[in-house]
């Protein structure tokens, strides 16, 4: 049996096949649950239009299904000399069930069934980083709420500047991440709606039902018009990716004041010793190696998005093979941001912070603006306050008083916590996941 769905009667050059698969094989893997799904989709859609039997439809539906449970043990292969999971699929469909397997393909082509495996595994995966996105989100919240009364001096261009506090620093992050789910979401809403039907881009003669198949597979509505379907190629990966890269920038940022904040020289936060790691020649050093490849994995993470463009925006319209490649920078970018957040979540968790910061004199200063605001509450203009303050530091007769009173909202006295998880829980509720899992429950009947 020829393994190449399109081999007629040449054979490829070995070396031309070698180049063209390339690395597809290893990334259509993460594909193969969703090819299952999308087949099973199609082929109760060519049955509601006559084009296979009730019985046709069952038996490729339980090999479907044998086929989704075999990836699920994580023992799906594509065999040598077959191209892709697609190929693949359909061989295994075919070797079972002979005539019926090969009915299969009937007005679909291997360009929409890769458009709807990616956007069925991205909804799949963009789950999974929502739910560690707020894993992540409620440890920021917890050590915030649990440090609110701690203070630690706040920074303009690493001068010491004014009073801050964990309790904000914990916040500011988890609130960074309420944008970032947003923007996770907008890339979950255009993900979510269904090429299925545009075959190799341009519809088909057969008359499909895209409406049975958007509703099988749960999407919130087709890409109507099959031209602009196979535009998504690329375009929905490269929508994601900004929103991977604005998850990513909220991490990397965060890694790098753990590092800066962990150093010596500022003191204010110790890391659980089972998250540093050692020198070969100096036998005092824990190092914060966990937080620097989460900046350096994190900071190229924000390099998807140009990446991607690079591929996809210089296309005209209609399917190119450079569109494959697409698939291997963004399927490890996401295992990549994956990982990060998860050793984020591990690591803040069991991060601890210096409660004696201010018992050293080098931070005094930063009390200059509260004296300044004291003396003019008291009736002094500022301007000639803030000389008197200013003068008072210069002279060493300072003497900073150190019980700060801030209450405006979003200060270190009133942190709005409660609103900022309200704002997060609005926004992931938001999403809709449940619709897409009831839908892909339905077609493997649990
Ligand atoms: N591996 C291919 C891709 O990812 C699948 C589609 C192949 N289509 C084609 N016309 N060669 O794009």
């Amino acid at each position: 049996m020829a393994k190449k769905l399109w081999e007629k009667n040449i054979t490829v050059n070995p070396e031309i096949e070698r180049f063209t698969v390339g690395r597809d094989i290893e990334m259509d893997l993460f594909l193969a649950p969703y090819d299952v799904l999308g087949s099973i989709a199609h082929s109760t859609m060519l049955q509601s239009i006559n084009l296979l039997t009730k019985e046709e439809m069952d038996e490729l539906h339980r090999e479907l299904r044998e086929i989704y449970a075999i990836a699920e043990r994580g023992e799906f292969t594509i065999e040598e000399g077959v191209e892709d999971v697609h190929s693949q699929v359909e061989l295994m469909l075919t070797r079972k069930l002979g005539d019926t397997g090969k009915k299969i393909h009937s007005g679909r082509s291997r360009n929409d069934q890769v458009l709807v495996d990616l956007k069925l595994y991205t909804r799949n995966q963009l789950k999974l980083i929502c739910d560690g996105v707020k894993g992540l989100f409620d440890s920021l919240i917890a050590q915030s709420n649990r440090y609110k009364n701690v203070l630690m001096p706040g920074y303009t261009h690493l001068q010491v500047a004014m009073p801050s506090s964990f309790g904000l620093w914990f916040g500011a992050y988890a609130e960074g991440l309420t944008d970032d789910m947003l923007f996770l979401q907008a890339a979950y809403r255009m993900c979510n709606r269904n090429p299925l039907g545009s075959a190799a881009g341009y519809g088909s003669s057969f008359p499909l039902n895209r409406t049975m198949t958007t509703e099988l597979l749960g999407f919130d509505s087709m890409n109507y018009n099959v031209v602009y379907a196979q535009m998504g190629r690329g375009k929905s990966e490269r929508n994601v990716a900004y929103a991977l890269a604005s998850v990513a920038g909220t991490l990397a940022k965060l890694a790098f004041d753990a590092c800066m904040f962990n150093s010596q020289n500022f003191g204010f936060v110790k890391l659980p010793a089972e998250c540093t790691t050692g020198s070969s020649i100096m036998p005092h050093k824990k190092n914060p190696d966990v937080f620097e490849l989460l900046r350096a994995k994190c900071n190229r993470l924000q390099a998807l998005p140009t990446d991607i463009i690079m591929i996809m925006n210089n296309l005209p319209s209609g399917y190119f093979r450079d569109l494959q490649i697409i698939k291997e920078l963004f399927i490890p970018a996401v295992n990549e941001l994956k990982e990060c957040i998860k050793m984020a979540t591990y690591i803040i968790q069991r991060m601890e912070v210096n409660e004696n910061i201010l018992d050293d004199p080098r931070y005094d200063a930063m009390f200059s603006v509260e004296e300044v605001n004291r003396l003019a509450s008291a009736g002094m203009p500022f301007r000639d306050a803030y000389k008197k303050v200013g003068l008072d530091i210069e002279a060493g007769t300072f003497v900073p008083d150190k019980k700060i009173s801030h209450t405006h909202e979003g200060s270190i006295g009133n942190l709005c916590n409660d609103c900022i998880e309200q704002l997060m829980d609005e926004i992931y509720s938001g999403f809709g996941f449940e619709k897409a899992e009831k839908a892909e429950n339905a077609l493997l009947k649990r």
